[in-house]
């Protein structure tokens, strides 16, 4: 009775169990069978949309990236004139044996105003011929005791030549209305001719590093110094400068 009972639980259990096996296994399989391809289907799609996602964002670096370059290209372009930039010969270029002048002051603030002369020699157009005249004429200057009283010089290549610089200026010798500046001097004598093209499109180059350099104020004025050290073709080439003064910066 018991291997009969139990073979009759087993059987009884077994068929239980396929009875539970052939209820349960069409239910088990087909959501297996539902669920297999949606979960691959699903991942194709969610890798699809990564790889796109990827895509995008690496063809909108690529389009940002060549968006920069060609703004960077157009504001160097904008940026100003660089076809002509500031050829600048430093004092100790052209006369080494330059000692710091004592008499002079040093301006630690920002100047508002520069005095445009000429030096009444000849022009000069090379370095070479420049730095002979330059020399020449400060060595006239110390003959008389006295001493080049300019801070900048540009010859008519367009070349700007560093005498006192930035930060030094000669007290004026004279009261005048007009506050201390730089005094900017053009090689040549301007009483029959006028300065060259170069010359005054050097003078605006300098003008410009000059503020943006900080030497100059953003109000600086220019102006001239009298008839005989500002001839009129050289006052001429800065009427259309917004600074110009139209004034003379030694009057009393
Ligand atoms: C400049 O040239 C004029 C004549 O062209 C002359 O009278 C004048 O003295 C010269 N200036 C200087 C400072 O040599
Ligand atoms: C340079 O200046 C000299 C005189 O100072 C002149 O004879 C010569 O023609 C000038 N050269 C150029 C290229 O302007
Ligand atoms: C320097 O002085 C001499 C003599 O007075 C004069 O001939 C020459 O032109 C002067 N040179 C300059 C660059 O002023
Ligand atoms: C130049 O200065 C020296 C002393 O520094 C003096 O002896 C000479 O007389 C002065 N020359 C002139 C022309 O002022």
């Amino acid at each position: 009775m018991q291997p009969l009972y139990s073979v009759e639980h087993e059987t009884r259990h077994n068929t239980n169990r396929a009875e539970e096996e052939n209820v349960e296994r069409p239910e088990e399989h087909t959501p297996l069978l539902h669920r297999f391809p949606q979960a691959v289907s699903e991942r194709r799609t969610l890798t699809m949309v990564i790889v796109s996602l990827l895509l995008i964002v690496l063809i909108a670096g690529v389009i940002i990236g060549i968006y920069l370059l060609v703004i960077q290209n157009d504001s160097e372009n904008v940026l100003p004139p660089i076809e002509n930039p500031l050829q600048l010969v430093s004092r100790s270029q052209w006369d080494p044996s330059n000692e710091d002048q004592s008499a002079l002051r040093s301006f630690p603030y920002r100047l508002r105003a520069v005095t445009v002369v000429h030096t009444g020699t000849d022009q000069c157009n090379s370095t070479e011929t420049c730095t002979k005249l330059l020399l020449e004429m400060q060595s006239n200057a110390t003959a008389a005791n006295s001493t080049l009283r300019y801070n900048f010089l540009i010859s008519s290549n367009g070349q700007t030549y560093e005498d006192l610089g930035w930060l030094k200026c000669i007290p004026q010798s004279t009261k005048t209305t007009t506050p201390t500046g730089l005094l900017l001097a053009f090689i040549g004598n301007f009483s029959e001719t006028s300065p060259t093209t170069r010359q005054i499109q050097t003078a605006k180059n300098f003008f410009a590093a000059s503020e943006s350099q900080q030497y100059l104020h953003p109000s600086y004025r220019i102006y001239a110094k009298n008839m005989k050290d500002t001839p009129p073709n050289l006052a001429k080439s800065f009427k259309d400068f917004q600074q110009w003064s139209n004034e003379f910066s030694d009057k009393k």
